[in-house]
């Protein structure tokens, strides 16, 4: 459809029911098939289509739409909803002779001539949850409660991207039932920047997804990134699946994200062999399973064998030992961040544990280890958080011998004797010193990692050395390094230095984005980097930045805000950041993989007075963008962008059907918000 013409409502509805299919389409390409087949711009831009359509026409807005997956205001609390059929639990085996135990049991069940046939799913550990569809929309989401009632969790749970808001075909009536899990990539970044901010942590994934899920704030839940598998059915009307591989069939076909990583086994030692196998190969998977269940697959055999008041008679699940290990605390030493903050870390003696070597453990801060009352010398019991980070669960104290020592926080950076404070309120300490070497030492490995300037080569070892050289003190001096500066360090030779002076000059070129989130400013993570980027096009206008203005932009928060007025009022980043011009760093915004000409044959109108843009701006950045401005609306127009006090453009475009755009909007489409 053009899209230059007005709408009439009739054919607005059409465009936008276009428009949400397509989403749809493309949101299950990407989030449950992890295979999208457009770029994520074009996506914006539908659903920045979406989006006007929707405000032209307030009519046509439903709580399924594409454009409605983070609505609604903070609650005051959740209310309770009654499940349609009960979630029950499952029964636990622990090792085969409890498997061998469940099959006798079912094969109890079986008639003359019958045999059975086993699926084994992995048990992802998260939080069980049941999403209600009626007539084939998203209509609530629960958590499992007591298994008769639970939560009602339904805005939380549309902001999880995986979960359809409404089924491809029509369904009378459907409960499903999943898990709702936070992937191991989600779960080390979110407890980084809580360690960072100061903030507790969380002990593992399934307790980041149950604090998630239990936000009231939908909008928190949204930036925390949980995802869901389902793997059953709890009432239905509509549908009629073939044993269970037939559920897990019809979920996927419904749009829903099914764990494909399943099994279908006729004779119990496979399954067995099965079961070892993943004991050792779940830490290889990118989400926290903590067993496996095993199902009868025969719907009949199913219903035969029943359930008792807490778990199903045709399930078990299989949980895996405990990855645990005790060793001993050789050592306490503290790490500091390059945004100051010092981390007690235990050295241990080097244990197996969950598939690696560990020698190190992460003590979090002092009191972690007051409450713990881990002392060096003791011997400790390790685990894995979340399969990823090693964790002291407890010292063993009755093993004592006298010789540990009790440990506290130094008083002093203990890299540059500076003096450490800790804030009302947080649980971490912090190096007061500027020049600390340490915090520069894990500055500049910042700067130059791969998801920052991307200097290939100046890892951690070179820039210790290129420090302790004194041939640099800060990220600009990097760009004055020459040939003759790197041939004395160590175990460099001719080749790798030009390559490293090859990528240290391409890295002048890196996207502002990259480089807001290289300068390691506190909060500022790859994300909201490229967002300050889009917003600002330029380094220097992201530095003159207040405080208000930032907490304008869409995810910027309070903390977020001040701490980037905080770090562009220090003298010594704004004359970094110099330095950093002058050695030719690109600073300047272009907005990645989008067409530069997008807005081609598109004729924009504007009228009153925009907030952050001249009318000139307004009409050089259309220009730029392929599109053109004229001064009055018609037939043609594409969009009027409507500032302060707009005139009678405004009225006309209103009767007319055009539409219109806020700077906010017109930002978005011309590329300033990302
Ligand atoms: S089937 C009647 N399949 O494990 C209960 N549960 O007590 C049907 N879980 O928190 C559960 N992965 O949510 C089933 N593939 C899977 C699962 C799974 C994780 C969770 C479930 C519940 C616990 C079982």
């Amino acid at each position: 459809m053009d899209r230059d013409l007005k709408l009439s409502q009739e054919q607005a509805l059409e465009r936008v029911e276009e428009l949400r299919r397509e989403l749809e389409k493309h949101n299950y390409r990407y989030y449950v098939l992890d295979d999208p087949v457009i770029p994520d711009d074009q996506y914006d831009q539908m659903l920045l289509e979406l989006e006007q359509l929707e405000k032209q026409f307030p009519a046509l807005v439903s709580p399924h739409s594409p454009t409605q997956r983070v609505g609604g205001k903070p609650r005051k609390g959740f209310t309770t909803t009654r499940h349609l059929t009960p979630m029950l639990s499952l029964a636990n085996a622990f090792d085969e002779g409890d498997l061998r135990e469940f099959d006798r049991r079912v094969r109890q069940a079986l008639l003359p001539g019958e045999t059975v046939e086993y699926v084994v799913e992995m048990k992802i550990d998260g939080l069980a949850v049941s999403l209600y569809y009626q007539d084939g929309l998203f209509v609530r989401g629960a958590t499992r409660g007591d298994g008769e009632t639970g939560e009602d969790i339904t805005e939380n749970l549309k902001t999880i991207k995986s979960v359809p808001l409404r089924l491809p075909r029509f369904v009378p009536a459907l409960e499903v039932r999943g898990e709702a899990y936070m992937p191991k990539s989600s779960f080390s970044r979110l407890n980084e920047a809580r360690e960072e901010a100061g903030e507790s942590l969380f002990a593992n994934p399934r307790n980041a997804a149950a604090g998630t899920l239990r936000q009231l704030d939908p909008r928190i839940a949204a930036s925390r990134r949980l995802d869901l598998f389902v793997y059953g059915i709890g009432f239905s009307r509509g549908v009629d699946p073939a044993g269970h591989v037939g559920v897990l069939d019809l979920l996927q076909e419904l749009g829903f994200k099914v764990n494909r990583r399943y099994q279908v086994f006729k004779h119990l030692d496979e399954l067995l062999d099965y079961c070892h196998q993943w004991q050792t190969e779940r830490f290889n998977l990118p989400y926290v399973i903590d067993g496996l269940v095993v199902k009868v697959n025969a719907l009949p055999l199913q219903e035969r064998l029943g359930a008792t008041v807490k778990s199903p008679r045709w399930a078990i699940a299989y949980k895996f030992p405990p990855e645990q290990a005790v060793t001993r605390v050789k050592n306490i030493f503290v790490r500091v961040g390059r945004t100051g903050v010092l981390t007690p870390t235990a050295e241990l003696e080097p244990v197996h544990l969950a598939g690696t070597t560990v020698g190190k453990a992460t003590l979090h801060n002092e009191d972690n280890i007051k409450e713990k009352d881990i002392r060096t010398g003791d011997l400790v019991l390790v685990h894995k958080a979340g399969d990823i980070i090693p964790e002291i669960i407890t010292a063993l104290p009755e093993k004592r011998t006298g010789r540990e020592e009790i440990w506290s926080m130094p008083q002093v950076c203990p890299a540059c004797s500076s003096p450490v404070v800790r804030a009302a309120g947080e649980a971490a300490v912090r190096c007061t010193g500027m020049a600390c070497p340490e915090r520069l030492w894990e500055g500049l490995v910042h700067f130059a990692s791969r998801n920052a300037m991307d200097i290939a080569g100046l890892g951690p070892a070179v820039i210790a050395q290129l420090l302790s050289a004194g041939l640099i003190a800060d990220p600009a001096d990097i760009y004055t390094l020459k040939e003759d500066d790197l041939m004395p360090l160590e175990r460099l030779g001719p080749k790798s230095i030009r390559n490293l002076l090859g990528a240290i000059d391409q890295s002048k070129g890196a996207s502002l984005g990259r480089l807001v989130f290289a300068l390691g400013i506190r909060h500022v993570g790859e994300r909201a980097a490229k967002i300050l980027a889009n917003h600002y096009g330029s380094l220097d206008r992201l530095m003159f930045a207040s405080q208000e203005e930032l907490v304008q932009i869409p995810e910027i928060g309070p903390k977020i805000a001040a701490s980037i007025v905080d770090f562009f009022d220090h003298e010594q980043n704004q004359a970094v950041i110099n330095k950093l011009i002058k050695a030719g760093v690109n600073t300047y915004h272009e907005k990645e993989g989008q067409d530069s000409k997008h807005l081609h044959g598109k004729i924009f109108v504007l009228t009153g007075t925009l907030d952050e843009l001249s009318r000139q701006q307004a009409r050089e950045l259309v220009e730029s963008l392929g599109g053109k401005v004229t001064s009055s609306v018609s037939r043609n127009t594409s969009y009027v962008v409507a500032g302060k006090n707009p005139g009678s453009k405004y009225d006309k475009a209103l009767a007319m059907g055009v539409t219109i755009l806020g700077e906010k909007e017109f930002k978005k489409l011309t590329g300033q918000y990302l």
